[in-house]
């Protein structure tokens, strides 16, 4: 038994530590998704609702080019693109179908936007304009993106809704976010079904975030207690958002020098000095 248990133990300790890593990535998987029960829900606290444009141009469209999106996405657009409003600011959508969601970026971001809209199909080249400049290409195709990018000047905001195969996303990832300007927004959509692997490319991406390299402390410099050097993906990424189907990443607006750990206050009870 004693035996047994030694080898057991021996072996766990050999486990690679991606193999941990999996179990605790299985753990906070299973335990939400299979017997988990949420308590019943407080009442709602009656909060008035924040009007939003996006939703309120969807809900007035009900003729002419066709517009097909997820309700619950007119939030999630319009909390991480409002600052961008009124702006000189230079948006992406892949996936155009009927042109209808170019024309609510338009009228969204207003008449300093320029957009750029991009698809596979050829036909689309039709929803062209003053204010609209149309891309056909494959957005699997990193050849196009190179492209694409030496034609477009830097991009503030990129929405894909475009093929939605995790390949694609990830490929349009890698192409386009290290183009995006500081401040910019990345948004990704239709991202559906659990385990779907652009959400798990994310996720490895997201680990990156909490990079601890080069600490230094100092105990006695309240200011400065303890200082990092951030990696070059959290100097350039500020932030990363998951929805339903969702996710965004939010580029820093200027480069990120330093992380610093400061403290304010007097007092430092029970056990810190
Ligand atoms: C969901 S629709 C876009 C809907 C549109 N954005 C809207 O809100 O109404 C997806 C579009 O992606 C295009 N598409 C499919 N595969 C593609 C690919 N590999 N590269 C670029 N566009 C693609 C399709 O032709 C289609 O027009």
């Amino acid at each position: 038994m004693l035996r047994e248990a030694r080898l057991r133990s021996k072996r766990l300790l050999r486990t690679p530590y991606v193999l941990q890593q999996m179990r605790t990535f299985w753990r906070g998987f299973a335990k939400w998704r299979y017997g988990f029960d949420w308590p019943a829900r407080p009442e709602p606290k009656g909060l008035p609702e924040a009007p939003n444009p996006l939703r309120a141009f969807f809900d007035a469209h009900k003729e002419g080019p066709g517009i097909w999106k997820w309700i619950h996405y007119f939030d999630i657009y319009d909390r991480h693109f409002s600052r961008f409003r009124n702006r000189e600011v230079n948006v992406l959508e892949v996936g155009i179908y009927s042109g209808g969601s170019l024309e609510m970026w338009k009228d969204y971001f207003g008449p300093r936007c320029r957009i750029y809209g991009v698809d596979i199909e050829p036909t689309c080249r039709a929803y062209e304009s003053d204010s609209v400049r149309v891309f056909i290409g494959d957005q699997g195709d990193r050849n196009f993106w190179r492209r694409f990018n030496q034609e477009v000047p830097s991009l503030d905001i990129v929405i894909d809704d475009g093929s939605h195969f995790p390949e694609h996303q990830i490929a349009t990832f890698e192409e386009i976010l290290p183009h995006l300007r500081p401040g910019g927004v990345y948004l990704c959509e239709d991202i559906s079904g659990v385990l779907n692997s652009f959400a798990s490319y994310i996720y490895g991406f997201a680990h990156n975030l909490n990079a601890c390299a080069e600490t230094q402390y100092d105990g006695d410099n309240n200011e400065r207690s303890e200082v990092r050097r951030p990696t070059p993906l959290q100097s350039a990424v500020g932030s990363i958002h998951l929805y339903p189907y969702v996710t965004v990443v939010e580029r820093t607006i200027a480069p990120v020098a330093e992380f610093v750990s400061v403290k304010r206050g007097s007092k430092w009870e029970p056990f810190f000095k």
